[in-house]
Parts: C-alpha cells; structure tokens; sequence
C-alpha cells in the first residue's frame, strides 16, 4: 500500500540518536548542530528583517540580496563568477538543495559515484530520486598524520556510460578528509571522460585544520559547467535550524532544479534569507575565529576519546570525529542493546549506561557491517558540554 521508495530506507539514525539523548539525559555528541549561540548579528539581521515586514513569499528561487551577497562571497574566496540571475537556487537547508539538485538530473538507469563511508541523506537522496549508488571506499588513516585514502583505480572503475554524477563531500562528513587539488583534478578528468555531473556538498567550507585549504570544485578547470554546488548558512555561522541552503548550477541545470524546488517547498523563510544576506558580508576575521574556536572543541574532544580508549581518526576538516571501537568490551548481549549490527549495540549501551550519545557507524554504509566497528562523535559543542562528557566517560571501561 505504501511506496516501494519510501519503504528502502529508514528513519535518520543520526535525529533518532538526538531522540534517544533526550529521553535517556545522556550527553549529546550525536547530530551536528551547535549548542553555543549563532553570532549577534545574524540574530539582530533576522529580528530587523521581520520589522521591516519582510514576510510573505521571497521569489521562488530566492531573494535578491541572498543570491547577490552568495556570487560575492563565491567569488572573493573561491574566485568563481556566477550569475545570480540564471545559476543559484535557495532552498529550504542544503538538505532540500541536494535533493533538488539530484531530482533535477536524474533518469531511470542513471548511476552515481558515491564515496563511502558518506553522509546519510544521499542514500535516501538517490533513492527517491531514482539514481543506483556505486559505492566507492574510503581507507581509515593509518595514524595520525595520515589522510583516508581511497583506491584510484576502484573510483574510475566506478564511472561508466550511466554515470550522470558523483557526489562529493568537502570537507568530509562523517571523515574529516578534505580533498586536495590533486585528487578534484583526477574526480574532473573522470567526469570530463564520462560527461558526468559532479554535485559538491561544500557546507563545511570554512571549518578547516591544520593548515589545509577548501578547494570548490566549481574553480577546478574544466568542470565550471559540470558543476552543482551545493552550500547554506547551517554550520558556517551556526543556525541549522533556519533552513536555508542552496544550489550554484550552470544555467540548464539551474532551470531544472528551481523547478523542482519551487513545486516541493516553494521557498525557503523569506526574513531568514535576508539576515542570510548580512552573514555572507561578514569580514574574513569571522571565519578566521570559527576555525580557531573549532580547533580547540577539535583537540578537546580527541583527548577525552583518546583517554576513554578509542581509537579516533583526527579530521582535516568538519566537526566530527570518526572513531573505532573494536577495543571495548560492552555486553552487547545484553537484550537492552539489541541490535543488527554491533555499532549500533555499542551506541545504545553508550547513550543508556554511560550516557553520552554518538552516531554508529553503520549509518554511513551501505552495507551494515561495514561500519560495524565505527561511531561518530561531534565536537560543535559548548566546553561544558565537552566536559560533561568527559565526566560521563569515566563510567567507561576497556
Ligand atoms: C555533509 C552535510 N550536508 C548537509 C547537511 C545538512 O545541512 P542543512 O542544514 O543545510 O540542510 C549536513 C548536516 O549535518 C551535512 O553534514
């Protein structure tokens, strides 16, 4: 009786890890959104856009003032000209900008690329947009100053004539990998041959360590006009639950996504959209102390995962730390913890008795298993969160 789409995939593990902190009191390390205040001035932004009565509809595709200040801040930090009048769509969250982006292009048959271990939504994005998944895997590092690794000859195995994109995360969530010119250029020369899409997930722009650049793909020779960016306020300044991201296309694509964004959500929040527009002006020095603020949540969270005995993965970029846990011995016998796979016992037993919650790896798999010895940790946390946790663990045992 119900959709055959529908029924493929579950409820989101990373929401329901945010139910279950709540009903058990337990730490959230869960799901990615800050629990700090989002700066002063987008919040006065949004306040004065309301009394100004900036309340009905915005143009379907966007407000003016958002899609102007997003071609101005594309082009002072990545240094790419886009036209707002035929190449940018604002969503409700990048989420929807994804979505949109993926039921603009898609046709039966058509294949995407898809790195694996990848972030929830695209599973369910290909499936209700109709594309099959080949999965491509990403290698843990080997210690600290390594980078996960994926096989190149696996990745172009992966293209073929029914390829229409492949999805990339940079700055890497659920990893921490950000990709470097060298590997943008091998993903562009495998799309340049394939005549594919690349949709670039770039929401974690500017939460970056240890000396690394985020590079768009959309600057990367060649691929200009295969290129779907995608992108939103959400965690660059710390408002996840204002909903609006969007989409930078080339003109054709663009027609297609605003279409199917205009008939699934009409537009994003139309005030929100202009205090939107007053964030993107903010000074270099804003970005500049959200990745100073993140590097120290960043060493903070690796100390205490460290000394409760996990093996962490440290991230070149994002706000999550990858973890393994093959070490601990938790009775995942134990009926209360049932689960399918051995991550997702561990995370209730962490999120019940120990009372700190974190996303199982298996979340970011397509195959269960796969990501039966990892959970995900996140660090967009105020200090005092961080440090009740760090008390929590102590209860924690090898
Ligand atoms: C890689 C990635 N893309 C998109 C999103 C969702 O962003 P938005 O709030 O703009 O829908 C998240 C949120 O965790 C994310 O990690």
């Amino acid at each position: 009786m119900l959709s055959a789409k529908a029924e493929q995939f579950t409820e989101s593990v990373i929401r329901e890890m945010t139910r279950l902190a709540q009903k058990h009191n337990a730490v959230n390390l869960s799901q990615g959104f800050p629990d700090f205040a989002a700066p002063a001035e987008i919040k006065e932004a949004a306040r004065q856009a309301i009394a100004d009565d900036i309340n009905q509809y915005a143009i379907t595709w966007g407000a003016k003032p958002l899609r102007d200040a997003i071609v101005e801040k594309f082009a002072r930090t990545q240094n790419v000209r886009v036209d707002p009048e035929r190449e940018i769509t604002i969503c409700c969250g990048s989420t929807e900008a994804m979505m949109s982006a993926m039921m603009a292009i898609i046709n039966p048959g058509d294949e995407i690329v898809v790195f694996e271990p990848f972030y929830e939504n695209y599973g369910p994005d290909a499936i209700l947009s109709g594309a099959t998944p080949r999965f491509v895997r990403m290698q843990p590092p080997k210690d600290t100053n390594s980078e996960w690794t994926y096989d190149q000859d696996e990745l172009a195995a992966a293209f073929n004539e029914h390829t229409k994109a492949i999805i990339l995360n940079t700055p890497n969530n659920p990893t921490g990998k950000v990709f470097t010119r060298g590997e943008l250029e091998f993903i562009r020369d495998l799309c340049v041959r394939h005549n594919t899409f690349c949709i670039t997930d770039e929401i974690y722009e500017h939460i970056l360590y240890d000396g690394t650049a985020h590079i768009s793909m959309a600057q990367i020779d060649g691929m200009r006009e295969r290129t779907i960016v995608i992108n939103g306020l959400s965690k660059t300044y710390s408002v996840t639950g204002w909903r609006v991201g969007w989409a930078i296309a080339p003109p054709h694509a663009t027609q297609s996504i605003r279409k199917v964004h205009d008939f699934l959500t009409v537009g994003a929040a139309a005030p929100l959209q202009q205090a939107g527009a007053a964030a993107l002006q903010f000074p270099q020095s804003y970005y500049d102390k959200l990745s100073e603020s993140y590097v120290v949540k960043r060493e903070r969270l690796l100390k205490i995962l460290t000394a409760a005995g996990f093996t962490v993965y440290k991230p070149r970029g994002a706000y999550y730390i990858m973890t393994d846990i093959v070490r601990f011995d938790f009775p995942h016998d134990d009926p209360r913890f049932a689960a399918p796979s051995r991550d997702v016992a561990f995370a209730r037993y962490l999120v019940q008795e120990i009372g700190v919650a974190c996303v199982p790896g298996s979340s970011f798999y397509n195959n269960a298993q796969d990501g039966a010895s990892q959970v995900r940790f996140t660090f967009c946390k105020k200090e005092e969160t961080l440090a009740a946790a760090e008390e929590r663990f102590r209860k924690l045992r090898l």
